[in-house]
Protein backbone atom coordinates (compact mmCIF):
# COMPACT_ATOMS: atom_id res chain seq x y z
CA UNK A 1 0.00 0.00 0.00
CA UNK A 2 1.31 3.38 -0.78
CA UNK A 3 0.10 5.76 1.74
CA UNK A 4 2.43 8.55 0.98
CA UNK A 5 1.48 12.30 1.69
CA UNK A 6 1.79 15.07 -0.76
CA UNK A 7 1.86 18.26 0.09
CA UNK A 8 -0.37 19.24 -2.48
CA UNK A 9 -2.64 16.28 -4.27
CA UNK A 10 -1.73 16.28 -8.33
CA UNK A 11 -5.36 13.65 -9.43
CA UNK A 12 -3.44 13.25 -12.73
CA UNK A 13 -0.30 14.00 -14.59
CA UNK A 14 1.54 13.27 -17.96
CA UNK A 15 4.92 11.10 -16.82
CA UNK A 16 7.20 9.05 -19.39
CA UNK A 17 4.56 8.49 -22.11
CA UNK A 18 2.58 7.47 -19.75
CA UNK A 19 -0.62 8.95 -17.33
CA UNK A 20 -0.26 9.06 -14.00
CA UNK A 21 -3.64 9.30 -12.01
CA UNK A 22 -4.69 8.55 -8.45
CA UNK A 23 -7.27 6.08 -8.07
CA UNK A 24 -9.90 7.59 -6.46
CA UNK A 25 -11.49 4.32 -5.66
CA UNK A 26 -9.32 3.97 -2.89
CA UNK A 27 -9.52 6.90 -1.24
CA UNK A 28 -9.43 7.62 1.96
CA UNK A 29 -8.12 4.13 2.87
CA UNK A 30 -5.14 4.03 0.23
CA UNK A 31 -3.60 6.55 -1.51
CA UNK A 32 -2.74 4.54 -4.93
CA UNK A 33 -1.23 5.81 -8.06
CA UNK A 34 -2.28 3.93 -11.44
CA UNK A 35 -0.59 4.23 -14.30
CA UNK A 36 -1.80 3.78 -18.24
CA UNK A 37 -0.32 3.63 -21.54
CA UNK A 38 -3.77 2.33 -23.55
CA UNK A 39 -6.35 5.05 -23.89
CA UNK A 40 -8.70 2.36 -23.47
CA UNK A 41 -7.45 1.92 -19.93
CA UNK A 42 -8.04 5.85 -19.88
CA UNK A 43 -12.12 5.42 -20.96
CA UNK A 44 -12.23 2.58 -18.33
CA UNK A 45 -10.68 5.09 -15.81
CA UNK A 46 -13.29 7.63 -16.14
CA UNK A 47 -16.17 5.08 -16.74
CA UNK A 48 -15.29 3.68 -13.23
CA UNK A 49 -14.63 6.76 -11.14
CA UNK A 50 -10.92 6.34 -10.67
CA UNK A 51 -10.55 9.56 -11.73
CA UNK A 52 -13.41 12.03 -11.74
CA UNK A 53 -14.94 15.46 -11.63
CA UNK A 54 -15.36 17.67 -14.45
CA UNK A 55 -12.32 19.68 -14.91
CA UNK A 56 -9.98 16.45 -14.22
CA UNK A 57 -11.94 14.09 -16.72
CA UNK A 58 -11.52 16.90 -19.12
CA UNK A 59 -7.69 16.62 -19.02
CA UNK A 60 -7.71 12.60 -18.89
CA UNK A 61 -9.51 12.89 -21.96
CA UNK A 62 -6.89 15.12 -23.57
CA UNK A 63 -4.37 12.52 -22.34
CA UNK A 64 -6.17 10.15 -23.30
CA UNK A 65 -6.17 11.12 -26.75
CA UNK A 66 -2.67 11.95 -26.68
CA UNK A 67 -2.22 7.84 -25.63
CA UNK A 68 -3.87 7.14 -28.76
CA UNK A 69 -1.53 8.97 -30.67
CA UNK A 70 1.36 7.63 -29.47
CA UNK A 71 -0.13 4.24 -29.75
CA UNK A 72 -0.96 4.59 -33.67
CA UNK A 73 0.64 3.02 -36.10
CA UNK A 74 -0.55 6.02 -38.90
CA UNK A 75 2.13 6.95 -40.60
CA UNK A 76 0.21 9.45 -42.48
CA UNK A 77 -2.16 12.41 -41.22
CA UNK A 78 -5.35 11.04 -42.74
CA UNK A 79 -5.05 7.60 -41.27
CA UNK A 80 -3.69 9.35 -37.75
CA UNK A 81 -7.05 11.86 -37.89
CA UNK A 82 -8.98 8.13 -38.38
CA UNK A 83 -7.80 6.76 -35.16
CA UNK A 84 -7.52 9.98 -33.14
CA UNK A 85 -11.86 10.14 -33.68
CA UNK A 86 -12.03 6.31 -33.12
CA UNK A 87 -10.44 6.93 -29.20
CA UNK A 88 -12.35 10.31 -28.85
CA UNK A 89 -15.50 8.36 -29.87
CA UNK A 90 -14.57 5.68 -26.78
CA UNK A 91 -13.40 8.85 -24.71
CA UNK A 92 -16.58 10.38 -25.20
CA UNK A 93 -18.97 8.00 -24.59
CA UNK A 94 -17.89 7.11 -21.32
CA UNK A 95 -19.79 9.78 -19.11
CA UNK A 96 -22.14 12.22 -20.80
CA UNK A 97 -22.84 15.05 -18.03
CA UNK A 98 -19.78 17.07 -17.49
CA UNK A 99 -19.19 19.36 -20.93
CA UNK A 100 -15.22 19.36 -19.92
CA UNK A 101 -14.67 16.32 -21.10
CA UNK A 102 -16.14 16.87 -24.86
CA UNK A 103 -14.22 20.24 -24.47
CA UNK A 104 -10.79 18.55 -23.84
CA UNK A 105 -11.26 16.00 -26.79
CA UNK A 106 -12.28 18.82 -28.71
CA UNK A 107 -9.36 21.03 -27.97
CA UNK A 108 -7.26 18.20 -29.09
CA UNK A 109 -8.99 17.04 -32.09
CA UNK A 110 -9.14 21.05 -33.87
CA UNK A 111 -5.24 21.35 -32.65
CA UNK A 112 -4.86 17.74 -34.95
CA UNK A 113 -6.95 18.41 -38.02
CA UNK A 114 -4.62 21.70 -38.32
CA UNK A 115 -1.46 19.48 -38.31
CA UNK A 116 0.62 18.89 -41.27
CA UNK A 117 1.93 15.26 -40.72
CA UNK A 118 1.38 12.23 -38.48
CA UNK A 119 4.43 12.91 -36.47
CA UNK A 120 4.34 16.58 -35.97
CA UNK A 121 0.39 15.87 -35.01
CA UNK A 122 1.63 13.45 -32.65
CA UNK A 123 4.12 16.00 -30.69
CA UNK A 124 1.76 18.84 -30.80
CA UNK A 125 -1.36 16.55 -29.05
CA UNK A 126 1.10 15.53 -25.86
CA UNK A 127 2.32 18.91 -25.71
CA UNK A 128 -1.13 20.44 -25.61
CA UNK A 129 -2.57 18.00 -23.71
CA UNK A 130 0.11 18.71 -20.60
CA UNK A 131 -0.58 22.90 -21.16
CA UNK A 132 -3.65 22.26 -20.33
CA UNK A 133 -3.09 20.00 -17.35
CA UNK A 134 -0.97 23.35 -16.13
CA UNK A 135 -3.74 25.51 -17.67
CA UNK A 136 -6.16 23.81 -15.18
CA UNK A 137 -3.67 24.70 -12.07
CA UNK A 138 -3.99 28.16 -12.63
CA UNK A 139 -7.25 29.26 -13.67
CA UNK A 140 -8.14 27.18 -10.37
CA UNK A 141 -6.00 29.49 -8.06
CA UNK A 142 -7.26 32.73 -10.38
CA UNK A 143 -11.08 31.43 -9.71
CA UNK A 144 -9.62 30.95 -5.83
CA UNK A 145 -8.75 34.97 -5.36
CA UNK A 146 -11.76 35.83 -7.32
CA UNK A 147 -14.16 34.00 -5.07
CA UNK A 148 -12.04 34.46 -1.72
CA UNK A 149 -13.99 38.00 -1.60
CA UNK A 150 -16.92 36.47 -1.18
CA UNK A 151 -16.13 34.61 1.64
CA UNK A 152 -15.55 36.50 5.40
CA UNK A 153 -13.76 35.89 8.72
CA UNK A 154 -15.43 33.37 10.74
CA UNK A 155 -17.85 31.73 7.66
CA UNK A 156 -19.05 28.17 7.97
CA UNK A 157 -18.96 26.93 4.34
CA UNK A 158 -21.29 24.09 3.18
CA UNK A 159 -20.13 22.17 0.29
CA UNK A 160 -21.65 18.96 -1.44
CA UNK A 161 -19.64 16.32 -3.69
CA UNK A 162 -15.70 16.88 -4.11
CA UNK A 163 -15.18 20.07 -6.40
CA UNK A 164 -11.30 19.90 -4.61
CA UNK A 165 -8.12 19.34 -5.87
CA UNK A 166 -9.46 15.33 -6.61
CA UNK A 167 -11.70 16.99 -9.13
CA UNK A 168 -9.05 18.87 -11.00
CA UNK A 169 -5.52 18.69 -11.44
CA UNK A 170 -5.06 20.27 -8.45
CA UNK A 171 -6.29 23.16 -6.28
CA UNK A 172 -9.78 22.80 -6.84
CA UNK A 173 -13.05 25.11 -7.87
CA UNK A 174 -15.51 25.07 -4.75
CA UNK A 175 -12.45 23.61 -2.70
CA UNK A 176 -10.03 26.28 -4.48
CA UNK A 177 -11.95 29.11 -3.35
CA UNK A 178 -12.07 27.81 0.02
CA UNK A 179 -8.19 27.47 0.09
CA UNK A 180 -7.60 30.71 -1.38
CA UNK A 181 -9.84 32.32 1.48
CA UNK A 182 -7.86 30.23 3.75
CA UNK A 183 -4.56 31.74 1.91
CA UNK A 184 -6.37 35.40 2.34
CA UNK A 185 -6.19 34.94 6.55
CA UNK A 186 -9.15 34.70 7.06
CA UNK A 187 -10.44 31.76 9.36
CA UNK A 188 -13.14 29.68 7.94
CA UNK A 189 -15.11 26.17 8.53
CA UNK A 190 -16.45 23.79 6.20
CA UNK A 191 -19.25 21.47 6.74
CA UNK A 192 -18.91 18.79 3.60
CA UNK A 193 -22.04 15.98 3.26
CA UNK A 194 -20.76 12.57 2.59
CA UNK A 195 -23.10 12.47 -0.79
CA UNK A 196 -24.50 9.23 -1.40
CA UNK A 197 -24.61 7.28 -2.98
CA UNK A 198 -20.20 7.19 -3.89
CA UNK A 199 -19.27 9.19 -0.93
CA UNK A 200 -17.43 11.93 -2.64
CA UNK A 201 -17.82 14.15 0.27
CA UNK A 202 -17.18 11.88 2.80
CA UNK A 203 -14.15 10.01 0.63
CA UNK A 204 -12.71 12.38 -0.97
CA UNK A 205 -13.62 16.02 -0.04
CA UNK A 206 -12.87 15.60 4.13
CA UNK A 207 -9.72 13.51 2.99
CA UNK A 208 -8.53 16.35 0.92
CA UNK A 209 -9.51 19.42 3.95
CA UNK A 210 -8.02 17.23 6.66
CA UNK A 211 -4.65 16.76 4.29
CA UNK A 212 -4.58 20.42 3.87
CA UNK A 213 -5.35 21.53 7.66
CA UNK A 214 -8.64 23.26 6.78
CA UNK A 215 -11.53 22.20 9.61
CA UNK A 216 -14.02 20.28 8.29
CA UNK A 217 -17.36 18.42 9.65
CA UNK A 218 -18.43 15.83 8.24
CA UNK A 219 -22.54 15.47 7.93
CA UNK A 220 -25.17 12.72 6.33
CA UNK A 221 -26.97 14.19 3.32
CA UNK A 222 -29.99 14.32 5.07
CA UNK A 223 -28.62 16.75 7.86
CA UNK A 224 -28.59 19.82 5.62
CA UNK A 225 -31.64 21.22 6.12
CA UNK A 226 -31.29 21.09 10.05
CA UNK A 227 -27.72 22.50 10.13
CA UNK A 228 -29.33 25.68 7.76
CA UNK A 229 -32.16 26.10 10.17
CA UNK A 230 -29.46 25.56 13.48
CA UNK A 231 -27.46 28.59 11.98
CA UNK A 232 -24.21 26.76 11.39
CA UNK A 233 -23.94 27.20 7.60
CA UNK A 234 -23.08 30.91 6.61
CA UNK A 235 -22.43 30.32 2.69
CA UNK A 236 -22.32 27.32 0.17
CA UNK A 237 -20.10 26.66 -2.48
CA UNK A 238 -20.57 23.76 -4.74
CA UNK A 239 -18.28 23.04 -8.49
CA UNK A 240 -20.27 22.24 -11.59
CA UNK A 241 -20.46 19.64 -14.54
CA UNK A 242 -22.51 21.99 -16.92
CA UNK A 243 -23.39 25.45 -17.04
CA UNK A 244 -25.52 27.00 -19.52
CA UNK A 245 -25.79 30.54 -20.75
CA UNK A 246 -29.04 30.99 -18.74
CA UNK A 247 -27.16 29.97 -15.42
CA UNK A 248 -29.01 26.61 -15.11
CA UNK A 249 -25.68 24.62 -12.80
CA UNK A 250 -25.76 20.71 -13.27
CA UNK A 251 -23.73 19.25 -10.98
CA UNK A 252 -23.56 16.13 -8.24
CA UNK A 253 -27.12 14.90 -7.37
CA UNK A 254 -28.29 16.42 -4.19
CA UNK A 255 -27.33 19.48 -5.03
CA UNK A 256 -30.40 20.97 -6.40
CA UNK A 257 -31.84 20.07 -2.64
CA UNK A 258 -28.87 21.93 -1.20
CA UNK A 259 -29.57 25.03 -3.19
CA UNK A 260 -33.25 24.93 -2.73
CA UNK A 261 -32.53 24.77 1.25
CA UNK A 262 -30.03 27.52 1.59
CA UNK A 263 -33.13 29.49 -0.48
CA UNK A 264 -35.28 28.56 2.51
CA UNK A 265 -33.13 30.09 4.66
CA UNK A 266 -31.42 33.19 2.93
CA UNK A 267 -28.19 31.81 2.66
CA UNK A 268 -25.91 32.63 0.01
CA UNK A 269 -24.95 29.69 -2.87
CA UNK A 270 -22.20 30.29 -5.00
CA UNK A 271 -21.09 27.73 -7.89
CA UNK A 272 -17.41 27.50 -8.76
CA UNK A 273 -16.44 26.32 -12.58
CA UNK A 274 -13.82 27.44 -14.90
CA UNK A 275 -15.56 28.23 -18.59
CA UNK A 276 -14.57 25.21 -19.90
CA UNK A 277 -17.56 23.79 -17.95
CA UNK A 278 -19.76 26.48 -20.19
CA UNK A 279 -22.67 24.98 -22.62
CA UNK A 280 -23.03 28.27 -23.83
CA UNK A 281 -25.02 26.65 -26.96
CA UNK A 282 -27.36 23.70 -25.03
CA UNK A 283 -30.60 24.40 -23.61
CA UNK A 284 -31.94 22.10 -20.42
CA UNK A 285 -33.74 19.29 -22.28
CA UNK A 286 -30.78 18.76 -24.62
CA UNK A 287 -28.83 17.85 -21.84
CA UNK A 288 -28.11 14.22 -20.66
CA UNK A 289 -28.03 13.05 -16.93
CA UNK A 290 -26.40 10.17 -16.37
CA UNK A 291 -27.85 7.08 -14.85
CA UNK A 292 -25.53 5.06 -13.05
CA UNK A 293 -25.84 1.48 -12.17
CA UNK A 294 -28.43 0.68 -9.28
CA UNK A 295 -25.66 -1.41 -7.02
CA UNK A 296 -24.49 1.88 -5.87
CA UNK A 297 -27.55 2.49 -4.05
CA UNK A 298 -28.22 -1.38 -3.15
CA UNK A 299 -25.22 -1.32 -0.89
CA UNK A 300 -22.31 0.20 1.03
CA UNK A 301 -18.73 -0.40 0.84
CA UNK A 302 -19.74 -4.05 -0.99
CA UNK A 303 -22.35 -4.87 1.37
CA UNK A 304 -26.31 -4.95 0.46
CA UNK A 305 -28.37 -2.37 2.24
CA UNK A 306 -31.67 -3.69 0.19
CA UNK A 307 -33.30 -6.45 -0.86
CA UNK A 308 -32.74 -8.24 -4.12
CA UNK A 309 -34.49 -7.26 -7.23
CA UNK A 310 -35.51 -3.40 -6.15
CA UNK A 311 -36.25 -0.98 -8.99
CA UNK A 312 -33.28 1.74 -8.96
CA UNK A 313 -33.69 5.48 -9.88
CA UNK A 314 -29.55 6.59 -9.59
CA UNK A 315 -28.89 9.83 -11.25
CA UNK A 316 -25.82 11.33 -10.98
CA UNK A 317 -26.31 14.92 -11.21
CA UNK A 318 -28.84 17.15 -11.22
CA UNK A 319 -29.97 21.07 -11.90
CA UNK A 320 -30.03 23.95 -9.87
CA UNK A 321 -32.01 26.70 -11.72
CA UNK A 322 -30.50 30.45 -11.52
CA UNK A 323 -33.07 31.48 -9.25
CA UNK A 324 -31.07 29.78 -6.67
CA UNK A 325 -27.97 30.85 -7.21
CA UNK A 326 -26.25 34.00 -6.00
CA UNK A 327 -23.02 33.94 -7.96
CA UNK A 328 -21.14 32.07 -10.31
CA UNK A 329 -17.14 32.52 -9.48
CA UNK A 330 -14.85 31.85 -12.79
CA UNK A 331 -11.35 32.57 -13.79
CA UNK A 332 -12.32 35.21 -16.05
CA UNK A 333 -14.78 37.03 -12.82
CA UNK A 334 -17.98 37.18 -10.77
CA UNK A 335 -21.14 36.64 -12.37
CA UNK A 336 -24.45 37.58 -10.59
CA UNK A 337 -27.76 37.67 -11.45
CA UNK A 338 -29.13 37.95 -14.18
CA UNK A 339 -27.05 35.20 -15.62
CA UNK A 340 -27.57 35.53 -19.12
CA UNK A 341 -26.03 39.09 -19.44
CA UNK A 342 -23.47 38.46 -16.66
CA UNK A 343 -22.29 35.10 -18.22
CA UNK A 344 -22.23 36.48 -21.94
CA UNK A 345 -19.90 39.75 -20.38
CA UNK A 346 -17.67 37.18 -18.82
CA UNK A 347 -16.57 35.20 -22.34
CA UNK A 348 -16.43 38.75 -23.96
CA UNK A 349 -13.73 40.02 -21.20
CA UNK A 350 -12.31 36.88 -22.00
CA UNK A 351 -12.09 37.58 -26.33
O1 LIG B 1 -19.59 11.93 -10.43
P1 LIG B 1 -18.47 12.87 -10.16
O2 LIG B 1 -17.71 12.57 -8.92
O3 LIG B 1 -17.57 13.05 -11.37
O4 LIG B 1 -19.19 14.28 -9.94
C1 LIG B 1 -18.40 15.40 -9.67
C2 LIG B 1 -19.17 16.61 -9.37
O5 LIG B 1 -20.37 16.65 -9.46
C3 LIG B 1 -18.38 17.86 -9.07
O6 LIG B 1 -19.06 18.66 -8.18
C4 LIG B 1 -18.14 18.63 -10.37
O7 LIG B 1 -17.57 17.81 -11.34
C5 LIG B 1 -17.31 19.81 -10.19
S1 LIG B 1 -15.65 19.38 -9.99
C6 LIG B 1 -14.64 20.70 -9.87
Amino acid sequence: MDTQVHSSLRTVEWKDNSVVMIDQTKLPNELVYVKYTDYNDVADAIRNLVVRGAPAIGVSGAFGLALAALQSKATDKDDLIKDLEHAKKILFETRPTAINLAWGLERIMNLARLGTNASEIKSTIVNEAKIMAEEDIAINKRMGKNGSYLFDDNDTIMTHCNAGALATVAYGTALGVIRATKESGKKIKVIATETRPVMQGSRLTVFELKHDGIDVSLIPDTAVGYSMANGLVSKVIVGADRILSTGHVYNKIGTYQVALMAKQHGIPFYVAAPLSTFDMKSTPKDVVIEQRKSSEVTGVAGKKTAPDDINVINPAFDMTPPEFISGIITEAGVAEPPFDTSIKKLFESKL
